[in-house]
C-alpha cells in the first residue's frame, strides 16, 4: 500500500523538529506541544517557528502554565512571529483548556470549537496528536496529490479532487505519522521547483512523474 511505503521512507528520514516525537519511539505527542507548533506553523515557516516553540515551551511548558501568563508577556514572546492575531487567540484558547481541566479535545469537531482553530488546524492537531485518520491538507498535501495523480485541472477548480484523493490516501494505521510524513515529503522531496523524483518513495507510483509532468503540477488558474 502507499501508505506503508511512505510510512518506511518517513521512519528513515523524518526531519526532526522540537514538537515532534520521533517515529516509532513509543511516546506520544504531547497535544499543547502539537497545538502551540500548528498554530505558530500556520503563517509561518518551519525554520522560523522553531526558536520559537522552544522558547514558548521552556517558558510555559504546559497549557497551565500559558494560560496563567500575563497578556503582555505572551504579546512580547510572540514578536517577529507576525499576524498578532494569532497570539490573541492562542492565550484565549490556552485559557478555555486550562479552564476545562487542561485536556484538549480529542476529535475534529471539538477542536474546531476552541479559538484560532480552523478545519486545517483541527485535522492536523487530530492526526498528530491523536492519531485520527484526519485529513489533513494544506498547499504542500495538495501539490503531493496533484503530482501523484496527474491531476491536470488547475487549482482552485481542483480542491475537492484533491481533497479526496488525500482522504483515500489516509491510512487507519500511524495517521499522525503519515500525514508528518506527507509534510516532510511535500517540503523535501516533492517541493514546488525541482521535485527530487529520483529520490521519492513514490516514485514508481506517480503518475505525474511518469507522465513527464510533475515538476508542472499543481497548474493554477489564471486569475
Ligand atoms: N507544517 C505544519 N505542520 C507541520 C508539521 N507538523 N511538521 C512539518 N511541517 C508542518
Amino acid at each position: 500500500m502507499d501508505a506503508v511505503t511512505l510510512l518506511n521512507w518517513y521512519d528513515a528520514h523524518a526531519r526532526a523538529m522540537p514538537w515532534r516525537v520521533p517515529p516509532r519511539s513509543n511516546h506520544r505527542a504531547d497535544p499543547y506541544f502539537v497545538w502551540l507548533s500548528e498554530v505558530m506553523l500556520q503563517q509561518t515557516t518551519v525554520a522560523a517557528v522553531k526558536d520559537y516553540f522552544v522558547k514558548f515551551t521552556t517558558r510555559w511548558p504546559s497549557v497551565h502554565d500559558l494560560a496563567a501568563a500575563a497578556d503582555e508577556d505572551v504579546m512580547a514572546a510572540w514578536a517577529g512571529l507576525g499576524y498578532y492575531a494569532r497570539a490573541r487567540n492562542l492565550l484565549k484558547c490556552a485559557r478555555v483548556v486550562a479552564d476545562a481541566g487542561g485536556t484538549f479535545p480529542d476529535t475534529e469537531e471539538g477542536l474546531l470549537t476552541l479559538p484560532g482553530i480552523g478545519p486545517y488546524t483541527a485535522a492536523a492537531i487530530a492526526s498528530i496528536a491523536f492519531d485520527l485518520p484526519a485529513v489533513v491538507l494544506d498547499g504542500n498535501v495538495e501539490r503531493v496529490m496533484a503530482r501523484r495523480h496527474a491531476v491536470l485541472d488547475p487549482l482552485p477548480d481542483s480542491k475537492e479532487t484533491l481533497r479526496a484523493l488525500a482522504a483515500r490516501h489516509t491510512p487507519t494505521i500511524r495517521p499522525g505519522d503519515y500525514a508528518q510524513a506527507v509534510m516532510d515529503l511535500g517540503a523535501t522531496i516533492c517541493t514546488p521547483r525541482n521535485p527530487a523524483c529520483g529520490i521519492c518513495p513514490w516514485m514508481s507510483e506517480c503518475e505525474g512523474r511518469m507522465a513527464g509532468l510533475a515538476a508542472e503540477l499543481p497548474r493554477k488558474r489564471p486569475k
